[in-house]
């Protein structure tokens, strides 16, 4: 039997070429090798969302179609809505009895993610409690492998905790513990060169961004600030048009070539635009292609479908944990 493997985005928005790299690529290579489930995290997208529910539900589609459009085969990978999985969290419920106040604070994720929301002061509890949610998103698919960014290993900590501590309370075996797949892709720098592509900081390619958007947005990338004249020797650290080219180029030895030609000046910031926008069109145009062909009709269809699938698995297991606390009182 193939190994399961769940993984998740918050639909927030539409994604991007720093998901693509991260963790898309992964999962196509993934679909062929394990059991994938992809889920559309609209609940763990509420907790920092509450107060403009639109803004998620408005993208579970736009999500969706991403998928579909990257190559994200539904035949073989399952792909669902959280929020139609209410078993995840029934399951969540018990989970929280099984981890302290002070276990949730150490989290730095969720540290940081505090700092960064201004929450310090009143902490939403939903948002506070997330990674116990995540954790059964994990578990009751008894997934045995996450593939996640590095800033997701806390989560995964957390879940192996817990589900340790469940199976031992409980004398059951019914929960497995994950393991983490990182990416071996490096975080994606944004457009702008600081620190990571996001969303909020709208310094990032939609991975549905039309022609005249990428190039528009790769003309106003980032290079080297002191490179003035063609002929003056240029950086290629820090230069955001080289990140993009490292991770997106296909040919390694060129970009190698091109790099050591910049820094001995002579190379224009144009002519590495050109090329940029030149692989990102032959990259991006097939998948923006596939997805002007899928309508919401199918979409929804193929949600639907990938969400029953997900639910008979998370009954499965949510079942077997019931009847291991004893909540089955009509049981035969
Ligand atoms: N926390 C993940 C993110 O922000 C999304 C997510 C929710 C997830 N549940 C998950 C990822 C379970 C992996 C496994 O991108």
């Amino acid at each position: 039997m193939k190994k399961t493997i769940l993984t998740g985005d918050r639909p927030s928005g539409r994604l991007h070429l720093g998901h693509y790299i991260g963790s898309l690529q992964n999962r196509l290579k993934l679909q062929n090798q394990f059991d994938q489930y992809v889920m559309i995290a609209d609940v763990q997208a509420l907790t920092d969302n509450f107060e403009h529910p639109e803004k998620i539900t408005e993208n579970v589609y736009e999500v969706a179609k991403d998928y579909l459009a990257i190559g994200l085969d539904p035949e073989i990978t399952t792909i669902f809505i959280q929020s139609q999985v209410p078993e995840i969290a029934e399951l969540t419920m018990y989970f929280l009895n099984l981890v302290t106040i002070a276990r949730l604070e150490r989290n730095p994720t969720v540290k940081s993610e505090i700092q960064q929301k201004g929450y310090e002061s009143a902490i939403p509890a939903g948002f506070f409690c997330y990674p116990v949610s995540q954790a059964a998103d994990i578990a009751i698919f008894q997934a045995e492998l996450v593939p996640v960014g590095e800033d997701q290993l806390p989560m995964i900590e957390l879940t192996n905790e817990i589900v340790r501590r469940f199976n031992r309370i409980y004398h059951t075996s019914c929960l497995k513990e994950c393991q983490a797949y990182l990416s071996h892709a490096s975080r994606l720098v944004g457009l702008d060169g600081k620190s990571k592509a996001s969303k909020s900081l709208n310094n990032t390619i939609f991975l549905a961004d039309s022609p005249q958007e990428i190039k528009q947005k790769v003309f106003q990338m980032f290079t080297d600030p002191d490179h003035l004249k063609v002929s003056d020797p240029g950086k290629v650290e820090g230069n955001a048009v080289f990140a993009y080219l490292d991770a997106f180029h296909p040919d390694k030895e060129a970009v190698a070539e091109l790099k050591a030609h910049y820094q001995r000046g002579g190379l224009g910031d144009v002519t590495i635009k050109n090329l940029l926008n030149e692989t990102l069109q032959n990259l991006l145009g097939p998948i923006r292609e596939r997805r002007e062909t899928l309508n919401n009709s199918d979409i929804q269809e193929m949600l639907y479908q990938g969400t029953k699938k997900a639910q008979k698995r998370a009954q499965t297991t949510l079942n077997e944990a019931r009847n291991a606390i004893g909540l089955n009182y009509f049981k035969d």
